[in-house]
């Protein structure tokens, strides 16, 4: 299952990638939100980053204006490996090499065709393992550090 979270300024980023993601048949849960509604992005992230850790979510897809300040708010919680990103290169090697289960967009950065690229990337790659194993370790060994 694949979680799918928005705040405000890209609501309509999220509409067009939750069509995409239907017509790939691939299953995802939307927590919100819509227009009329606000949220901060920091509590959008810890609601859908709490299931990526939980197990419930395999991976999950945040955006909010830039992708940033979600993505920020992501890497805050033990597990998450998130990736803010823009282009499609990136999407790919943040899956092959730091086994990334979160990616974040703008909705005011990217167009809906590259954010459905960028999601078919991260959703299709497989991580490589092997050396980047002990790179992604090394990671985990930070967060414990705090
Ligand atoms: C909300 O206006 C905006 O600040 C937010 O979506 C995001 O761009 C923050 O990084």
């Amino acid at each position: 299952m694949i979680g799918i979270g928005n705040d405000h300024a890209a609501i309509e980023l999220k509409h067009a990638i939750c069509e995409h993601l239907t017509e790939r048949g691939i299953e995802f849960t939307d927590y919100g939100i819509e227009h009329g509604e606000k949220i901060d992005y920091p509590d959008m992230a810890e609601r859908v980053c709490r299931d990526v850790v939980s197990g419930k979510l395999e991976k999950a897809i945040l955006l909010c204006g830039t992708g940033v300040g979600i993505s920020i708010s992501a890497n805050k919680i033990k597990g998450i490996r998130a990736c803010c990103c823009s282009d499609t290169f990136s999407a790919k090697y943040t899956r092959l090499h730091n086994d990334a289960n979160v990616i974040c967009m703008g909705g005011r950065v990217v167009g809906p065709g590259l954010a459905c690229e960028i999601v078919d990337l991260f959703l299709d790659t497989g991580f490589e393992g092997g050396r980047h194993q002990r790179r992604v370790d090394k990671i985990t060994a930070l967060e414990q550090k705090g």
